[in-house]
């Protein structure tokens, strides 16, 4: 079996963190199946690489449905960002569930006395997200005889230059998708071209919608290339009328639109960025999360599921026992955890990499006249350094790392902070399974060119087996509590909390 054979009726065993499928070739190599795998479906697959110990595959025709498919209604559409829609919603949690419980597998033994909770499910399982992101762009492709050169919605999964039209996203809300029509009519009726990656001509790049679910105050943010003169396309007037003019009438249709920018973006890369011109209205709008208000500036991080993120909020402020002395919320983001829970301590450090998000948490703070949290921008590595080697003590830490989890450097520090209990947030079983084996000691194999807090922990590890006597505490696993944040999709968060024994 090699590149590009095809292999028939092969059955599709189950789902696996990040949403690919799994089945087992004739020759007993496991095969990660990408484009669209449903369990118990039977597909032919094209092979697309062949490993001495695993083949990768995308469907190539499915040759029997999945008995769990169900048809989706006709106005939705199903594309790359929602690709679960088929499957019904108890079934996805039931995967997600599963496979947190696998991710866990490799510490079985510290998870038997664990407490473990039923999946936390989104209150809305669609029109949930708070922020939606669409791209203008072209579809060009000769083997298709395809000649596109407008298209508005989203990027076709893992092809940065080809866009796929939107006509309706289940994920966001009614009004966002509506305002999203009528911007295409007029984006469309401009005669400004859609920018094209390869070579970095034409003018609209990408749309982004966010919209409180509280308040329900919009912002729009339209990026468009900086670099495009539109007096050479023959509009009138200059780049910021043709805007006001366009922004003035959707104000006027959509009460609720409260703020307009536009980014110009001078960079060929595609990220919503660049110079921020306010066009119209406020420069932010507010949301609330448990009674409490933020202020949401265009680039400001807020969980993009307000509901589920109170549930979240909710759990994580049930799971804490301690709730006294010092809190220290790591990778705070605008500082919203540590804003909720700051009436539970006398001090709270909200530490957070991004400047602008630990203004905004200072700002919120203010607004919602909470005084005892402090906003610390630094790196949580250079952080818990410091912060170590002042002796510093906390009572409870929470940890909300990105993707990637925790850096290893940064590990023994918070483990010497000797909190009671810490709370891990997070999006990604496989680095938190990884960074919770390193805390309890368990696996020395974290990737990281730091050997200092790879030996510290090893060392502390033999220490502990030898003698029995610690220098830095131990914790034990009390409970895993799994969430779903984004229904349709393959993304699972997860809180743990970790107490010292
Ligand atoms: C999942 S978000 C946190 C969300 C936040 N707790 C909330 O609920 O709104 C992760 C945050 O970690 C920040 N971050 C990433 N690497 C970091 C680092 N090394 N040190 C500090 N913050 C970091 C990111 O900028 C981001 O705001």
């Amino acid at each position: 079996m090699k590149k590009h054979d095809i292999i028939e009726n092969i059955k599709i065993e189950k789902l696996i963190f990040g949403g690919s499928g799994l089945a087992t070739a004739s020759d007993g190599r496991k095969i990660i199946i990408s484009g669209g795998a449903i369990p118990d479906g039977i597909v032919d697959l094209r092979i697309t690489k062949s490993k001495k110990n695993h083949l990768e595959a995308q469907i190539y025709r499915t040759v029997k449905k999945s008995p769990l498919e169900k048809a989706i209604p006709a106005e939705w559409q199903l594309y790359g960002g929602c690709k679960w829609l088929p499957i019904p919603y108890d079934k996805q949690l039931e995967i997600k569930e599963q496979q947190i419980t696998e991710a866990f597998h490799s510490l079985k033994w510290e998870t038997e006395q664990t407490d473990w909770h039923t999946i936390i499910r989104s209150p809305d399982s669609e029109h949930y997200r708070n922020k939606v992101e669409f791209s203008w762009g072209k579809y060009i492709s000769e083997r298709e005889g395809m000649h596109d050169d407008y298209r508005f919605g989203f990027h076709v999964q893992g092809q940065f230059d080809r866009i796929e039209d939107c006509w309706y996203c289940v994920l966001a809300d009614e009004l966002t998708n509506q305002v999203f029509r009528d911007i295409d009519i007029y984006a469309r009726g401009s005669d400004l071209p859609t920018y094209d990656p390869k070579t970095g001509i034409g003018f609209w790049r990408h749309l982004v919608v966010r919209r409180a679910k509280k308040t329900g105050e919009m912002m729009l943010i339209f990026s468009v290339n900086g670099t495009w003169d539109t007096e050479k396309v023959g509009i009138t007037g200059t780049r910021e009328q043709f805007f006001t003019n366009m922004v003035r009438e959707l104000s006027e249709k959509y009460r609720e639109i409260a703020s307009v920018y536009y980014l110009e973006n001078m960079s060929r890369a595609d990220v919503v960025q660049g110079n921020q011109v306010l066009l119209y209205g406020a420069a932010t709008i507010t949301d609330e999360l448990l009674g409490l208000t933020f202020e949401i500036q265009p680039k400001s991080f807020f969980q993009v599921n307000t509901l589920w993120a109170e549930k979240l909020y909710g759990r994580v402020i049930d799971s804490i026992q301690y709730k006294r002395w010092v809190l220290l919320d790591l990778y705070a983001g605008t500082g919203t955890i540590g804003i909720l829970l700051a009436k539970y301590f006398s001090k709270v450090y909200s530490v957070e990499l991004v400047s602008s998000s630990s203004e905004d948490g200072v700002k919120n703070a203010d607004r919602n006249s909470v005084t005892n949290v402090e906003f610390i921008n630094a790196k949580v590595e250079d952080f818990a350094k410091q912060f170590a080697s002042e002796k510093g003590k906390a009572d409870t830490i929470i940890l909300d790392p990105p993707r990637d989890g925790l850096h290893a450097s940064a590990i023994p520090h918070i483990l010497a902070f000797g909190a009671r209990e810490i709370i891990y947030v997070s999006c990604n079983p496989a680095t938190l399974v990884r960074d919770i084996s390193i805390m309890l000691g368990r696996d020395m194999s974290h990737q990281t060119t730091d050997t200092n807090a790879t030996e510290m922990i090893a060392d502390q590890a033999h220490q502990d087996k030898k003698e029995t006597k610690t220098t830095l505490p131990l914790y034990r696993i009390s409970d895993i509590t799994p969430m779903d944040m984004f229904p349709h999709t393959h993304h699972i968060e997860t809180v743990v909390r970790l107490e010292r024994v």
